[in-house]
């Protein structure tokens, strides 16, 4: 395990339910299968990237996996293990680090290609200055008084 990845989270363990979800991916318009696997709080959650004939409304596999941890109860993620259909080990969209951003800007983010390639990154490399919890905190300020 490379110094980087979350001390209590099994990277291996994590990849290995990434691929098992890329099996279940519904990608039909793309042929571009993903899957993802989160380590939370409240247990690992995987998830597979869903398509519609709406090309817009598909959904990647991370926010699928991330979607399913929350709903069960999770509020924090360790780590997030992709692989994909690609050769080379592919990033997560910025849309899916927007949304991870949210549980744990430090989560350990590790992806895998079809050749075995590997990558890892912490998420706060990948969305540099990313808008999070904390920046909302304090609410709106008031509404601009009326005319
Ligand atoms: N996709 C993911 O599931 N995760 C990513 O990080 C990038 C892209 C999906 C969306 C779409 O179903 C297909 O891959 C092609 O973009």
């Amino acid at each position: 395990m490379s110094d980087r990845a979350s001390a209590a989270v099994d990277l291996e363990a994590l990849l290995a339910e990434a691929r098992s979800a890329r099996g279940r991916a519904y990608a039909p318009y793309s042929r571009f299968s993903v899957g993802a696997a989160a380590a939370s709080d409240a247990g690992v959650f995987s998830g597979a990237n869903v398509e519609n004939a709406s090309y817009g409304l598909s959904v990647c596999a991370e926010r699928v996996a991330t979607a399913s941890a929350i709903a069960a109860g999770a509020r924090r993620i360790e780590a997030i293990a992709i692989t994909s259909s690609a050769a080379g080990a592919t990033p997560p969209c910025g849309a899916c680090r927007q949304v991870l951003y949210e549980f744990n800007p430090e989560m350990t983010v590790v992806s895998e290609g079809m050749n075995g390639e590997r990558r890892e990154w912490r998420l706060s490399e990948l969305l540099v200055d990313g808008f999070g919890p904390s920046d909302i905190a304090s609410g709106p300020s008031a509404p601009p008084a009326l005319p």
